[in-house]
């Protein structure tokens, strides 16, 4: 069987591209994780895990309560293509909350992100961790402490987070605050990137279940899901 998806361009020389599972079809190992990840459920929904540190927490993204009044919210968003930003934008919008770009101290270009490539900087450092800078160009906002309510928000790589999320939750301290996660993708579930976010923070914040928008969601099904955060 084979699967296609047609979304935005990765590579420079593509304008789309298309991720196809079936045989004959992948040329990298790498390319291949990613098309099996990519035939996983195809709608925005609400992940399956939660953690407040190490433990699960009892939130789930479709009983959303509102927060308490006088919350102080801040989106921390990583977005190497866009997806994400526009989701960032529209919960901060809807929830009148600051926002802070989450950045590798060394950007992603569009050649770099090409998955297709098995050279390109992307795959190689799927598939070398180590090799994986974990510098951010800024940790966080300087006001981070004031934020009692942390909304964090990333694209999916090969099913788990992108590696600036990863940094950011590792390099935060989030201890007094409710952390939210929500990620973009093709079609990978949130799964238990949520989860492994919270063990990173070192079991810090307590963190809800998250959820996961396809990566072109309506800003209107995004904005329904922000407002019953509202106070
Ligand atoms: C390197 C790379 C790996 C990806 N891996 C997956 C994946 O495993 N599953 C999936 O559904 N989408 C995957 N995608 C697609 C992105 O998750 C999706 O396009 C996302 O919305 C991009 O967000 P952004 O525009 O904010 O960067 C991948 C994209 C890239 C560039």
């Amino acid at each position: 069987m084979t699967t296609a998806h047609t979304p935005r361009a990765v590579g420079a020389s593509a304008s789309r591209r298309t991720f196809l599972t079936g045989a004959g079809v992948l040329a990298t190992a790498a390319s291949g994780a990613l098309l099996a990840a990519c035939g996983r459920s195809s709608s925005s929904s609400a992940g399956s895990s939660a953690a407040s540190g190490s433990a699960p927490a009892a939130s789930s993204s479709s009983s959303a309560s509102p927060l308490p009044s006088g919350s102080s919210v801040l989106v921390a968003y990583y977005s190497a293509q866009g997806h994400t930003k526009t989701v960032a934008e529209t919960i901060a919008g809807e929830l009148g909350a600051s926002t802070f770009v989450i950045e590798p101290a060394n950007p992603f270009s569009q050649d770099d992100l090409n998955w297709r490539d098995s050279s390109s900087r992307v795959v190689t450092e799927y598939e070398n961790p180590d090799q994986r800078s974990t510098q951010l160009a800024s940790n966080a906002p300087a006001d981070f402490s004031s934020y009692d309510t942390v909304f964090v928000g990333y694209p999916i790589w090969w099913q788990s987070a992108s590696w600036a999320m990863t940094d950011f939750a590792r390099q935060n301290d989030f201890t007094g605050k409710t952390v939210i996660p929500f990620c973009t993708s093709l079609s990978s579930p949130l799964s238990s990137s949520g989860t492994e976010l919270a063990e990173m923070a070192g079991g810090s914040g307590t963190w809800q279940e998250g959820i996961r928008f396809e990566e072109n969601v309506s800003t209107e099904e995004v904005a329904q899901w922000a407002r019953q955060f509202r106070p």
